[in-house]
């Protein structure tokens, strides 16, 4: 059985066919997941608080990111694993290349992505030059949650929305195969994903963006606190686990989720 691949999903954005991906940090769920139709897995270092406990994701190391990545290559066989590189691991070129060297050949992952704009332009360039594929991640950014003060959208600001455009638009020229756009405006996605030719995945951006994201014990309803609004608890409507899975991978498919109560 091989995986789905870059070309795969690059051909799903042309197709307009929806790209499905939920984070998941251990074999169990990453088995489930692709059994339910999960296009992608993020091994994401949302890992920091919904694993560890953690009050931000800070904390998670390379080597923890390892360790969940190898769990959820060693539960599927179908899926693209994107793996997260954790606060500080990509400050410089050097550092870039060989975390992320270490999250592909220890962890297995596929992809790796990295948080922010201008500032990791050459980290990017290097390393899609060395063959690792990268995915972008901009909006809000949970690595810089001090700096920025909480967890709120971006983008509101047409100075901040055009600077979100423009990084996106060269994150794609520097050499990056995918996007995140987290907690930004519907309408800013919308137009960030038509002038992109790379896919573009969203959480709280919006149904117009090429597929959709979310963590996945939010999605379950089982993560301690407050539910982000962008989020939804599918397991509360579908009443068991791989259902709800399936009903977020319809959901996405069909363009019901995000519905219009879950964006900005
Ligand atoms: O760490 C994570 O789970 C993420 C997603 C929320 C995009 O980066
Ligand atoms: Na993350």
């Amino acid at each position: 059985m091989s995986r789905l691949s870059l070309a795969n999903l690059r051909k799903m954005k042309v197709a307009q066919e929806k790209i499905a991906v939920l984070t998941a940090y251990d074999a169990s769920f990453s088995h489930l997941l692709e059994q339910s139709g999960v296009d992608v897995i993020l091994v994401g270092d949302s890992l920091g608080m919904v694993i560890q406990g953690q009050e931000s994701t800070l904390p998670v190391s390379v080597n923890d990111m390892i360790y969940h990545t190898a769990n959820v290559v060693r539960g599927s066989e179908k899926v693209f694993v994107v793996a997260d590189m954790p606060f500080m691991s990509y400050a410089n070129i050097d550092l870039a290349l060989l975390n992320a060297a270490r999250l592909m050949a220890e962890g297995g992952a596929h992809m790796v992505k990295l948080e922010g704009g201008k500032t990791v332009l050459p980290a990017v360039r290097e390393l899609t030059a060395r063959g690792i594929p990268v995915c972008g991640h901009l909006g809000l950014l949970p690595q810089s949650v001090h700096r920025v003060g909480g967890y709120h959208v971006q983008g509101r600001e047409s100075q901040v929305a055009q600077q979100i455009t423009e990084d996106a638009l060269d994150l794609q020229s520097a050499g990056a195969d995918m996007l995140v756009l987290e907690c930004v405006p519907a309408s800013l996605a919308k137009s960030i994903t038509e002038q992109l030719r790379i896919p573009v995945i969203g959480i709280g951006a919006g149904k117009d963006c090429d597929g959709q994201v979310l963590v996945l014990y939010d999605m379950l309803g089982i993560t301690s606190g407050k539910r982000p609004r962008f989020s939804h608890d599918f397991l509360a409507e579908a009443g068991h686990i791989p259902a709800a899975v399936s009903l977020y991978v319809q959901s996405v498919k069909n363009g019901q989720f995000p519905g219009p109560e879950q964006q900005y």
